[in-house]
């Protein structure tokens, strides 16, 4: 039901309003009465003898804008939650609260908002495991807004660091027919019974949703020399953690003649915090809000990250600071065993709260396709993990196998040798050294913002036993 409340008639002397987004209106400099048109939904309602004042949100940015109305407006029609187009004049605000406000002239009402039912509640600060129930709603929430606005500002940020760094953007394949970590994580992709095929497999071949885009941006590095994929990935694994998705989104990057760690240490530690100052120089009030109302200290925290060197310490040297580490673990620190959250939580701690990059694995921990470090008994791999305060392993990464006859071996060993003929012809046709990482987005969204919950990051998470919308 579309409602019109006019106070006054349209004056056929004045030109059609302007559609103006909140953010644009908020922005206008030194407003003198403009007409302009502005969309958006009610944030709060409040009547104060002849005047009545709303707040109007589109989402373009965490303030709302005021709007005034005279009694001739019916405030019983304008809901907390109504969708509603104000057309009016944008003047200078008396009030030192904003600068701007709108004098409507008209409001019309889109779509009504029940109150009663909504169940997101005027002046409420509802806690963000409350919210998770309403992934349809809660965006039009402040925090959720914020978290989903810095989201965007990150990606584009992404984007922006690998162009300026001479990256080519790669579209990886998200239907695959590998299994590129060799986990078993996967989920499997199946053709609707409707379709009716000669052969009962649509692809000839079991295909898969991807886990990663790595041996893709393998392929592409052997062309363009470094390339990055920013897509989503998918992980049927069972971790009912909050750090975990079934589908999440991954930064991606592969660089060919890449010789050492670190060189690729250097390029993840300049991504994380060229991204961190775009974020914060282009969406500063929506990292504040997130800062203030969900981590208190969270700015301290993150500027003590971004001003100080990433630290380098290899695993057998981490293995020996969690045994002689005076805390009790439910798992005992072991060469040859993965670190568990509570070991990366013990040596950020040891490392002061300093990002902390751990290398040389064992061999036997890591995927196929990493390099051997050739060190003798305690056989190690090239690979690194970065672990950040407060989520633990953000990105992974390593120098691949580049040798034909070393990668030769270890897939025959494991059966593979066949189905991955084409990752060993990029061995046999101009190999170079190279390397790549991945770093999990909204692990890194948590990091920077403090959000304990991986599901609070995500527009419409979806993990073990949850699939909402
Ligand atoms: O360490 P991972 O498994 O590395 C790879 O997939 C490599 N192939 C990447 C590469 O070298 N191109 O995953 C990389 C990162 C992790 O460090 C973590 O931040 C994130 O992806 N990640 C997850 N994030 C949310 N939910 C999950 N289930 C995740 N699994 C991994």
């Amino acid at each position: 039901r579309a409602l019109r409340f006019c106070s006054s008639a349209p004056c056929p002397r004045h030109k059609p309003s302007a559609k103006l987004s909140v953010r644009d209106a908020l922005g206008a400099q030194n407003p003198s009465g403009e007409r302009v048109k502005v969309q958006g939904w009610i944030r709060s309602v409040r009547s104060q003898k002849e005047v009545l004042f709303l707040h109007v949100n589109d989402g373009s940015s965490l303030e709302s804008l005021q709007v005034v109305a005279d009694s001739s407006f019916d405030s019983r029609e304008l809901a907390f939650g109504s969708s509603v187009e104000v057309q009016g004049q944008l003047i200078k605000s008396p009030s030192k609260r904003q600068n701007v406000e709108l004098k409507a002239e008209k409001i019309e009402v889109i779509g009504n908002c029940d109150a009663k039912a909504f169940p997101i509640k005027y002046k409420e600060r509802h806690p963000l495991e409350y919210l998770r129930q309403y992934p349809h709603l809660r965006c039009r929430t402040n925090v959720l807004g914020s978290i989903l606005r810095v989201r965007s500002e990150a990606t584009a940020a992404i984007h922006s660091f690998f162009k300026d760094s001479g990256f080519v953007h790669i579209h990886t394949p998200i239907i695959t027919s590998n299994d590129c970590e060799g986990a078993g994580e996967l989920f499997q992709v199946e053709h609707s019974s409707k379709i009716k095929l000669p052969e009962e497999n649509f692809f000839n071949v079991p295909a898969f949703l991807t886990v990663s885009g790595q041996l893709h941006l393998e392929v592409m590095s052997g062309a363009f020399t470094q390339v990055f994929t920013f897509g989503p990935t998918f992980r049927a694994e069972n971790s009912q953690t909050r750090r975990h998705l079934a589908e999440f989104y991954m930064v991606e990057a592969e660089i060919s003649f890449v010789k050492s760690l670190q060189d690729l240490m250097k390029v993840m530690e300049e991504l994380f915090k060229a991204t961190t100052v775009m974020v914060l120089s282009n969406c500063p009030e929506d990292v504040e809000l997130c800062h203030k109302f969900i981590a208190p200290g969270q700015k301290d925290r993150l500027e003590h990250m971004l001003k100080n060197n990433f630290l380098i310490i290899s695993y057998t040297e981490a293995v020996e600071i969690l045994k002689q580490a005076s805390q009790n673990f439910t798992f005992t620190p072991e060469w040859g065993i993965d670190l568990q959250t509570e070991h990366e939580k013990y040596l950020l701690k040891h490392c002061g709260n300093i990002p902390v990059f751990i290398i040389n694995y064992p061999s036997a921990l890591k995927p196929f396709y990493m390099r051997d470090n050739e060190d003798g008994p305690q056989h190690t791999v090239a690979a690194v993990d970065l672990l950040v305060p407060g989520v633990g392993e953000l990105f992974g990464g390593s120098l691949r196998e580049e040798r034909y006859h070393v990668l030769e071996q270890r897939l025959a060993r494991s059966g593979l040798q066949e189905a991955y003929q084409w990752y060993l012809d990029l061995r046999r046709f101009g190999s170079v050294p190279h390397g790549g990482f991945g770093m999990g987005f909204e692990r890194y969204l948590q990091c920077i913002l403090g959000v304990e919950n991986i599901k609070d990051v995500m527009p419409f998470p979806r993990f073990t036993h949850s699939c909402l919308l």
